[in-house]
């Protein structure tokens, strides 16, 4: 389902090039649960960007699907980007004047749902990730492990194909961070793609595939058992 091919990415800053990725070449089968681990600095992130279509590659061929994203337009790649993929991040990246619920709504803007259908669906979410208690919520009144739900629950919210998340639990608590990754892996159980960064090897060692990034190049990829 997502092919990279011999990605490169290089950032210009000033007169120097910095390349954060080097020959990068994976691919990633439909319902997998992925792993990406290595220090800090060797591209991890840039490699989600570059999977979820936040940012683009300078070098390499990148297919989803049946798309080459590397030749579409901005706007075919953002129409590709809203449909199949969530993101979650470290800080979780809600919207501070928005409840829950309207965070949740959101995304489904791009999905051409009636407000009552996208009240309804952003409901059933916060009921599956635990919060139908907290739904008309600001951020600021729910703690970290709380925000990630909602953040999660957005994350689901157009029905994606697959769920990037970025150290998803490197901001909460053990207890807060083990609850993340049990809704990660009921996700995964229906069919969610997962590919997740983490400095976490206990919660690595629960995935099915760790691919290890060292100075922007591949340096491992190993398949496992996993949780499922
Ligand atoms: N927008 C940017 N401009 C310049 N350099 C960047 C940018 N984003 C990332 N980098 C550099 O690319 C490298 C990889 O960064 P990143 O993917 O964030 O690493 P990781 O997530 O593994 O910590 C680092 O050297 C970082 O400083
Ligand atoms: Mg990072």
């Amino acid at each position: 389902m997502v092919d990279l091919r011999h990605i490169g990415k290089a950032y210009k800053v000033g007169d120097t090039n910095i390349e954060a990725l080097r020959d990068i070449s994976f691919s990633i089968g439909r319902g997998e649960y992925v792993a990406i681990m290595g220090p800090s600095g060797s591209g991890k992130s840039t490699i989600l960007h570059i999977l979820g279509i936040l940012d683009t590659a300078t070098s390499g061929t990148y297919l989803f699907e049946k798309y080459d994203i590397t030749t579409l337009s901005d706007r075919e790649q953002a129409r590709i980007r809203n449909r199949h993929f969530g993101f979650i991040f470290q800080r979780f990246n809600l919207f501070s004047e928005l409840s829950a619920m309207e965070n949740v709504m959101l995304p489904m803007g791009y999905a051409g749902l009636s407000k009552p259908q996208r009240k309804e669906r952003a409901g059933e979410l916060l009921v599956e990730v635990g919060l139908e208690n907290r739904m008309n919520h600001r951020p600021t009144m729910l703690s970290g492990g709380e925000q990630q739900r909602v953040a999660i629950a957005r994350a689901l919210s157009n029905g994606p194909d697959v769920i990037l998340a970025d150290e998803p639990t490197g901001n909460l608590s053990t207890d807060a961070g083990e609850e993340i990754i049990q809704l990660l892996e009921t996700f995964h159980r229906r069919g969610v793609t997962i590919v997740m960064v983490t400095h976490n090897p206990s919660q690595a060692a629960r995935t099915e595939r760790i691919i290890q990034i060292k100075d922007g190049r591949l340096h491992s990829d190993t398949r496992q058992g996993g949780s499922r």
